[in-house]
């Protein structure tokens, strides 16, 4: 069994006078010890609420409703009275959030705060605590950060913010991390540098980290499974070399097709998905991404795409999926049923994939 096991989860905002937002809907995966896990998709897509509602954060409002399991070591995260989810969060789940200002103390200074989570953690004191904070501080890239150590969150700048946030998660050695975007805001180098630190943990401690982005370069190069979201639903589960050389799902194909490639021809345009999730609110009946996709067909319609299992492990929701290499395409794989403008600039966007995977490469 996987140390957290995420079943059927679904988080809903209903307001009165306004529509009703699914924002996560019937979200699966699973996570072992060691292994780094991606929620990648678009922004709106569902991946902070999805992360939220896993720690028991998400904001006490009226018509919020939240179903489904989050079973981490045999315990329901969802079903916790607020100080044992506390107590779980202090202890063996750490998460990274997205907005890091939000999440640190802005009255206590940034040490005290770092070394807090060291006395707790790891029963470390006095001088040997500053010590370390000081060389946690010095890991995720703050300069001079024995003066740093005395500052308060508001003196630094957001992406100190965030690194501080992430010095913190890791001297927890939690046995699982949650990392909500969190390079987004700096630099390559340093984002390089917190990367390794990431894997680092993964490896050294055995932790499972669930890794929250919209960067296909993080996904590259961090994740071991990925899961790709659109719309509130896992559209594709993958291992990350499968995903990345022979993805099924049209907007998987899609989210690959629009990252610049470093040996793409001069002047060769990208390709982004046309629309955006926002334009197709409220979700259509059947596949959300219809109204964007290129291969779309009669049978899009209706029900949502069951889940489809393939030999190789990997699972979609797709009834009209990329043809994987080798097959023959189906008559509705090389005819899609287009009638309206952004579906058509779906076709075009979407005809010319990521290339077949090289043969040595293959899994
Ligand atoms: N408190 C809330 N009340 C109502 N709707 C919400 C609330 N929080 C989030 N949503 C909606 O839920 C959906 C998913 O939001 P979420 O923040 O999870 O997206 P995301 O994938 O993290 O996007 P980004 O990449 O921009 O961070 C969005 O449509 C958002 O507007
Ligand atoms: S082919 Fe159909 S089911 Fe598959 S992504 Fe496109 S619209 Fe959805
Ligand atoms: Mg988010």
């Amino acid at each position: 069994m996987a140390l957290l096991d995420v079943e059927d989860l679904s988080v809903t905002f209903a307001r009165r006078g306004q529509r009703t937002v699914h924002a996560v809907d019937g979200v699966s995966f699973s996570v072992d010890a060691g292994e780094v896990v991606g929620l990648v998709g678009e922004s709106g897509c569902g991946k902070s609420v999805t992360s939220l509602a896993l720690m028991g954060l998400l904001p006490k409002q009226p018509g919020l409703r939240v179903g489904g399991k989050a079973v981490f070591d045999g315990t329901d995260l969802l079903q916790l009275d607020d100080r044992s989810r506390r107590d779980i969060r202090g202890r063996d789940i750490a998460m990274i959030f997205q907005d890091p200002l939000s999440s640190l103390n802005p009255v206590i200074p940034i040490g005290l705060q770092v070394t807090e989570v060291l006395t707790r953690h790891r029963g470390m004191k006095g001088a040997a605590a500053e010590k370390e904070a000081a060389a946690l501080l010095d890991r995720v890239g703050i300069p001079d950060p024995k003066r740093r150590l005395k500052e308060y969150p508001h003196q630094l700048s957001g992406g100190m913010r965030q690194r501080a946030l992430i010095a913190m998660a890791v001297a927890c050695q939690p046995r699982l991390l949650i990392a909500d975007e969190p390079t987004t805001a700096l630099d390559v180098t340093i984002q390089a540098q917190i990367l390794e630190l990431l894997k680092d943990l993964v490896r050294d401690s055995g932790t499972a980290l669930v890794m929250i982005t919209h960067d296909l370069g993080v996904v590259a190069g961090m994740c071991d499974t990925v899961n790709v979201l659109y719309a509130g639903r896992v559209v594709e589960t993958a291992r990350r070399r499968p995903l990345f050389r022979e993805p099924r799902h049209p907007y998987t194909v899609g989210l690959l097709g629009s990252v610049p490639r470093l040996d793409a021809g001069r002047g060769e345009r990208l390709n982004p998905i046309p629309g955006s999730v926002r334009d197709v609110l409220p979700w259509p009946d059947g596949c959300a991404f219809a109204p964007r996709c290129a291969r779309r067909v009669d049978e899009c319609v209706g029900e949502p795409p069951a889940l489809v299992l393939a030999h190789d492990g990997r699972s979609y929701r797709c009834v009209n999926p990329a043809p994987a290499p080798g097959t023959v395409p189906t008559p509705a794989a090389t005819a899609p049923v287009v009638d309206d403008p952004l579906a058509s600039a779906a076709a075009e966007a979407t005809a010319s994939p990521v290339p077949a995977p090289r043969e040595e490469e293959k899994p």
